[in-house]
């Protein structure tokens, strides 16, 4: 029988992370970011000198990357090569570079066989990002659409970054929200049977509480 798979896609920032984790938490439940591996893929290219503008060359790059995930919501890990890279992924370089990379088609397929293989190793996951329950896990038993206020979003996005230009913020999580919504392969979108879920007026602890709700009712 298949594991129970919860599909929490949404834009950036819209809490996904502190979500899934947190959902993951209280079910039990195994945890996998794959935002966290499209930038690992990015710190790599990045670190090859592999030019991002070049949808061939990043295709040919990505197939010598080795990506391996941890998948403990209490303590998630990511790693290139037998690097540890949790903390470079989060730099402004690789945010602004990501959906360049994401762009393109054959990242994606590596990345979701990487996916999908880890679903199919756990025994229960959430898995967030934002192509999760349209292409990467269809027949999850839950699909979720986090959302939120772009202000609220930039808000808590600028508390996390310690930046205190919400503005320049704003602007940047709309930038990516653009290319990766507007992107050919597997763009960012309501899944079908998806739920959407606004947390513009919840807290977290209020976001988490209605998915375990929502998963209780549909697994
Ligand atoms: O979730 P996070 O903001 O870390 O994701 C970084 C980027 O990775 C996104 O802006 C998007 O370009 C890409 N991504 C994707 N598909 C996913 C997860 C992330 O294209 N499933």
């Amino acid at each position: 029988t298949s594991p129970l798979v919860v599909a929490i896609d949404g834009p950036s920032g819209s809490g996904k992370s502190s979500t899934s984790r947190g959902v993951a938490d209280r079910l039990k439940l195994a945890y996998l970011d794959t935002g966290a591996m499209y930038r690992a893929m990015t710190w790599a290219l990045l670190r090859a000198g592999v030019d991002l503008s070049d949808p061939a060359a990043v295709a040919a790059a990505a197939e010598r990357v080795t990506l391996s995930s941890g998948t403990d919501p209490l303590a998630p890990t990511i790693h290139v090569d037998g690097t540890d890279v949790a903390a470079p992924i989060r730099s402004d370089e690789v945010t602004g570079s990501v959906s360049l990379v994401a762009a393109v088609p054959h990242v994606r397929e590596l990345l979701v066989d990487l996916q999908r293989a880890a679903i199919a190793d756990s025994d229960g996951i959430v898995v967030e990002g934002r192509d999760i329950g349209s292409v990467v896990a269809p027949d999850a038993q839950v699909k979720i659409y986090l959302v939120a206020d772009p202000a609220a979003r930039a808000a808590r996005r600028a508390a996390e970054n310690g930046s205190t230009d919400a503005a320049a913020t704003e602007a940047a999580l709309a930038a990516r929200d653009q290319i990766d919504s507007t992107r050919t392969a597997s763009p960012l979108k309501k899944a079908d049977g998806a739920i959407v879920v606004d947390g513009t007026h919840l807290t977290l602890d209020e976001v988490i509480e209605t998915i375990v709700g929502l998963v209780g009712e549909r697994s």
